[in-house]
């Protein structure tokens, strides 16, 4: 199959996975025609000036020193971040369980690799926060922990700056790309930690595989993301993160998450088993079904795709795309299921 049949093969799911805009172009309608922006370095007046400047503007929005657009994902930030801040032979403490971004990024900069567990959360099959006593930072030149996880689980990012006195930390805040945007959802690291990466892609109805990365210490990272980046960068991505930030920033967009905040908490009000520290990931577990047989059932019965499931509980990841109609079929679904 041809990747364009791949693509016109539309899944008929309701999904609740990423990428979070929905396959609806609410945000940057003007990739519609994606041909007519995607122009080359060489054929725009200054495009670096121009970048520069829409980076500073973000950085204003988030209240970081500096914020870089990413358009190679999370994975990039992450990478760029350790490069930053490390020498060779220097020692990173990262989670053993964590995205390979993490494992590969102290590999790339020639670093020693130091781990930590995360207990399991027993109720919901899920690893549980990081707190500073599980990390030991003697020696460590720098720290990546991964706030929210991907089932939302949160951790107290404040305390574990207070812990890093010579440690960078660095957090991977992919999942929680929406927290600068609302005081009902979790704090936000941006303003915390030394660096703070997030996906914009997954939850605030970014393009694939767009993200972000904000420097809040005196470092540089523009050296190290320049040796992973490729030399021609994607214009109409780089716009798209703009207008995705403005839009989140602008009053239409935080009415719309806020709209989606409400319609998560109505469905809260349902007599079913929700956990988790971020209502815009729907955890869920049914008495007498493992997460894998909720996730079946779902699926098969109602036709409805989640985006991570345990032994317990299964979770269903909303953005600020999810519609009241998914939520509204979800709603009833569960309503049934109790
Ligand atoms: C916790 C976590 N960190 C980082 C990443 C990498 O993000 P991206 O796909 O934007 O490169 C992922 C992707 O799934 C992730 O789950």
């Amino acid at each position: 199959m041809s990747l364009l049949a791949l693509l016109r093969k539309q899944n008929r799911k309701t999904l609740f996975t990423t990428p979070s805009h929905g396959q609806k172009f609410f945000i940057f309608n003007k990739l519609r025609n994606i041909y007519k922006y995607d122009i080359s370095e060489t054929d725009a007046h200054d495009p670096q000036t121009a970048l520069s400047e829409a980076e500073k503007r973000a950085s204003k929005i988030y209240g970081t020193k500096y914020t870089h657009f990413l358009t190679n994902g999370s994975t990039s930030g992450i990478i760029t971040s350790v490069l930053t801040c490390t020498n060779k032979g220097d020692k990173v403490l990262i989670w053993r369980n964590s995205h390979p971004s993490h494992h590969n990024a102290v590999k790339l900069a020639g670093c020693e690799p130091v781990f930590y567990d995360l207990p399991i959360n027993k109720e919901w099959g899920v690893p549980d926060r990081t707190t500073p006593d599980i990390l030991n930072l003697n020696g460590i030149k720098a720290v990546i922990v991964t706030s929210p996880t991907y089932e939302g689980i949160v951790s107290d990012i404040k305390e574990i700056k207070k812990a890093c006195k010579n440690t960078y930390l660095i957090v991977d805040e992919a999942h929680g790309a929406l927290y600068p945007f609302s005081d009902k959802l979790p704090e936000s690291a941006v303003k915390i930690a030394d660096f703070t990466i997030q996906s914009l892609h997954k939850t605030a109805g970014g393009l694939n595989p767009t993200a972000l990365l904000h420097v809040n210490c005196d470092l540089d990272a523009s050296k190290a993301l320049s040796m992973i980046n490729t030399t021609s960068p994607s214009y109409p991505l780089l716009a798209s993160i703009e207008a995705n930030i403005n839009y989140l920033n602008s009053k239409r967009g935080r009415k719309s998450l806020n709209e989606l905040i409400s319609n998560l908490e109505e469905l809260h009000t349902i007599n079913f088993n929700f956990g988790g520290d971020d209502i815009t990931k729907i955890l869920i577990k049914k008495e007498g079904l493992s997460g894998y047989e909720l996730s079946k059932k779902l699926f098969k019965e109602f036709n409805i795709e989640d985006e991570k499931t345990n032994e317990i509980s299964t979770m269903l990841l909303c953005g600020i795309g999810t519609d009241d109609k998914k939520l509204e079929k979800l709603r009833k679904t569960l309503i049934k299921l109790s």
